[in-house]
């Protein structure tokens, strides 16, 4: 299995996502700050890892941190959650992985400053496995779905790359395959940072599963060609009444296979759920430097100032939305319903 991220006892390493397919580099942090830089600058990203990455990076800074006092910790603490928090603000993994790191400080407080700092490290490797747990069986809910000889569109990357392992979206395409179906991708690019055609293709093309790389563009083509049997995709954030943010391009895609009556799937794990939101107006949507979308691999392709914009997720109404394939099994619309009863206790 590919190894995204992984705690080691002297550091945090990570496989630098900007690099890939070119170049394999795993990325060593030692330091809770070099971490917060890794999510931000996107070394590592997709929704779930991002959490793992900020639990590792919090137990990191905590375990190293000088403090002799649990007062002196816990304002250090504050301070590197803090910092971490500020990285992504769409992912909702972010700030779930922050709340479950402060709730595991307040748990281990009494057993004082050393009980604090292995309760954090237990807890950061414990999300690490459960993440990947919870792929699996996404998979194995999602792969119903899936007919056999089905050709599957995708957007952005929601693979192993972006989880600790095996993917959302993408998990249930590896899930089908495993149930003996015979399964073709066609992989959206996703500009401006190419997860589509790096990362998607990249993790597809070494478990040998069929990969179509198109321009986001030409996806509407596809679609109309009759090309296209479902969509699969992967989730920043699902609001309470099923609206989706996720990589920026995925709204149209919803709205082409409507349009061409192709059932479009999320695939989520219900730690992607924000239940406090209404709907996806509230979800915040990051904008990225407008460098992103000016040039592609240092290259200029506008004239030098234009403007530009660069929104890195969109929201897709939960209408466009056929199913929500999580770990806890597919919730279907009523999904203010559902969804609650999915995320009740486990
Ligand atoms: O900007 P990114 O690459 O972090 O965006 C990733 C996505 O939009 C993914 O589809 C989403 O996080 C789900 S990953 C399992």
């Amino acid at each position: 299995m590919i190894k995204t991220i992984e705690w080691t006892d002297s550091a945090v390493v990570m496989l630098d996502q900007r690099l890939l397919p070119v170049e394999e580099v795993y990325n060593s942090y030692t330091d809770f700050r070099g971490v917060a830089e890794a999510i931000r600058t996107m070394v590592i990203r997709g929704a779930p890892a991002i959490g793992v990455a900020a639990a590792m990076g919090i137990a990191l800074g905590t375990r190293d941190s000088t403090a002799t006092s649990v007062a002196d910790l816990e304002r250090r603490f504050q301070r590197i959650c803090d910092e971490i928090a500020s990285t992504r603000p769409t992912a909702v993994n972010l700030f779930w992985a922050v709340e479950r790191m402060r709730r595991t400080f307040e748990q281990a407080r009494p057993g004082g400053v050393s009980a604090i700092r292995a309760a954090l490290v237990a807890e950061a490797q414990r999300m690490h496995r459960e993440d990947v747990e919870a792929n699996r069986r996404m998979g194995r809910f999602g792969q119903e779905l899936i007919p056999d000889k089905a050709c599957v569109l995708t957007h952005c990357n929601a693979g192993a790359l972006a989880t600790a392992g095996y993917g959302t979206a993408l998990g249930v395409i590896r899930a089908a395959v495993e149930a003996g179906k015979e399964v073709r991708v066609f992989a959206d690019e996703t500009r401006p940072f190419l997860q589509g055609a790096r990362l998607t293709a990249w993790e597809l093309h070494k478990d040998k599963i069929p990969v179509t790389v198109i321009t986001d563009s030409m996806a509407g083509y596809f679609f109309q060609s009759g090309m296209v049997d479902c969509v699969v995709v992967g989730a920043d954030r699902i609001a309470a009444n099923g609206d989706v943010a996720n990589k920026i391009g995925t709204y149209s895609v919803a709205v082409l296979a409507k349009e061409n009556g192709v059932p479009f799937y999320v695939a989520a794990p219900v730690s992607t759920l924000d239940l406090t939101l209404p709907d996806g107006s509230h979800i915040p949507i990051e904008e990225r430097d407008p460098e992103e979308v000016r040039s592609v691999f240092g290259v200029r392709v506008t004239p030098e100032n234009i403007g530009t914009r660069n929104p890195a997720f969109d929201v897709t109404p939960h209408r466009f939305v056929a199913a929500i394939i999580t770990d806890r099994g597919v919730a279907r619309a009523p999904y203010s319903e559902t969804l609650r009863s999915l995320a009740g206790p486990a």
